[in-house]
C-alpha cells in the first residue's frame, strides 16, 4: 500500500518515529510536515535524535489562527494528495495538523488511518478536542491507546474499524530510555541535579494566554521549594515577556529540549508539574508522580491510578501537590506493552487490504 503520514507539531514526530518504521517494513510511506512546528528545537531535532525519515514534502503553514492555519494545512495536503493518490493517509494525535490531514483525505475519498483515536477532554472549547471528535469520525481506522478509548468511541456509536493497539509513545520512550543507559547523564548538563527537581512544562493557550492563570502557575513554581527546570514552549515564551511576568530565582528556563534530554530529564525528575498530554503519559511510563495543570484530562487512567493529580492552575493547590508528590505502588499499565506500532501496522492490514 501507499500511505501519506501527515504531521507537524512536536508530539507527533516522536509517535512516527516508530510507526514509520514499521509501516515501512511493508508498505511504501511519504511523510508530509506542514510546518506547524517549525523551529530546529520544535521540529528538527527529533528528525535527527529519532532518525524519522526526512519528509518528502514540506507545506512550511507556519503560525496563524486557528483556521487559518488549518485552512493552509488543508489545501497544501490536498494537492500533495492529488499528486500522489495514495491507498492511506495517516494522522496521529489532536492537533490542526490532524484534522487538516484527515478532511483532505476524507473529500478525495482516501482511507483514513488514526492513531492515538478516542481521546476525551469533554471540554468541547479546547481546539484539540474538535480535532481530535471530527477526526475520529472521518477515520476509518481508529488505533486507540486504551480500552477507555475504545469504550468512548462506542459512545459515540463508532465501532467499526476500531483497534486497540496501545501506545505509539510508549514505544519510543522505551527505546529511547534504553538508549540513554549507556551514556553519560545528560540531565546534569542541563544545570540540575538528578533527583533534586522539579521538570516543569506549560503550553496550552488556556494556560500561557491568560494572564491570572500564568501568574498562578508561575507563582507556584516560585514556592516549590526547590529548583525547577522549565524548557520553555515558544507560546509560553512570548506570553511571558508580553505580560512582563517575573521569574522566580528557583525556575531554571532552558530551551525547548531534544527528546533525549527530555526523556533524560523526566527520569530523574523528582515530580513533573505540565499541561502536556505526553508528559502525564511518559511520567506514567517512567513511575514520576505527575501534577496537572488543568482541570481535566483525556489520560483518565493516570489520574485513576494516582499517578497524575489534577490541579487546574490554583498556586495553592499546585505547590501542595509537589510537596506530597511521590512514588506509589501501583501498576502502570492501562496503555498496553511495547509493539503498538507493530499494532498500528497489523490494524492497517486487517481493515484495508
Ligand atoms: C500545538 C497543538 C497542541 C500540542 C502542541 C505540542 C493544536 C491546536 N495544538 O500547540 O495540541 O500539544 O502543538 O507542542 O494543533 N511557535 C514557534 N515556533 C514553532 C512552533 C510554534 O515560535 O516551531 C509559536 C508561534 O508563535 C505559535 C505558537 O508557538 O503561534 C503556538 O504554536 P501552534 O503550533 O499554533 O500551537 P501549539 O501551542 O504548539
Amino acid at each position: 500500500m501507499k500511505i501519506v503520514t501527515v504531521l507537524g507539531a512536536r508530539p507527533q514526530f516522536i509517535k512516527a518515529a516508530p510507526v514509520s518504521r514499521e509501516l515501512r517494513r511493508v508498505h511504501e510511506e511519504l511523510i508530509v510536515h506542514t510546518g506547524q512546528h517549525y523551529d530546529a528545537l520544535m521540529s528538527d531535532i527529533f528528525f535527527d535524535e529519532l532518525g524519522i525519515p526526512a519528509p518528502d514534502a514540506t507545506l512550511h503553514v507556519g503560525s496563524a489562527s486557528h483556521g487559518a492555519q488549518t485552512a493552509r494545512m488543508l489545501e497544501g495536503v490536498e494537492a500533495v494528495l492529488l499528486r500522489e493518490r495514495p491507498d492511506a493517509v495517516l494522522v496521529y494525535g489532536d492537533t490542526n495538523s490532524t484534522l487538516a490531514g484527515a478532511l483532505a483525505a476524507s473529500k478525495l475519498g482516501i482511507a483514513i488511518v488514526h492513531v492515538e483515536a478516542g481521546l476525551r477532554s469533554f471540554v468541547r472549547h479546547m481546539p484539540e478536542e474538535i480535532n481530535r471528535v471530527l477526526t475520529d469520525r472521518l477515520s476509518d481506522v481508529c488505533c486507540c491507546p486504551s480500552d477507555v478509548a475504545r469504550a468512548n468511541l462506542a459512545a459515540e456509536g463508532l465501532t467499526k474499524g476500531v483497534h486497540v493497539v496501545g501506545d505509539v509513545m510508549l514505544d519510543a520512550l522505551t527505546e529511547t530510555a534504553a538508549r540513554l543507559q549507556n551514556e553519560p547523564l545528560r540531565v546534569q548538563a542541563l544545570g540540575v541535579e538528578p533527583g533534586s527537581f522539579v521538570l516543569a512544562t506549560v503550553h496550552r493557550a488556556a494556560n500561557t494566554d491568560d494572564p491570572a492563570r500564568l501568574r498562578s502557575i508561575v507563582d507556584a513554581l516560585g514556592a516549590v521549594g526547590g529548583p525547577v527546570l522549565w524548557p520553555i514552549h515558544p507560546r509560553a515564551r512570548h506570553a511571558i515577556r508580553q505580560q512582563g511576568v517575573l521569574l522566580p530565582a528557583n525556575v531554571r528556563v532552558v530551551e525547548p529540549l531534544g527528546y533525549f534530554d527530555l526523556v533524560s530529564a523526566l527520569t530523574h525528575a523528582r515530580a513533573a508539574v505540565t499541561d502536556s498530554g505526553g508528559l502525564q503519559k511518559e511520567a506514567y511510563w517512567l513511575g514520576i508522580p505527575c501534577v496537572t495543570l488543568r482541570d481535566e484530562t483525556e489520560w483518565t487512567e493516570t489520574v485513576a491510578s494516582g499517578w497524575n493529580v489534577l490541579v487546574d492552575a490554583d498556586t495553592e493547590r499546585i505547590v501542595e501537590a509537589l510537596r506530597i508528590a511521590r512514588r506509589i505502588d501501583a501498576p502502570r499499565t492501562a496503555y498496553g506493552t511495547v509493539g503498538a506500532a507493530a499494532r498500528v501496522a497489523l490494524a492497517i492490514e486487517h481493515e484495508l487490504t
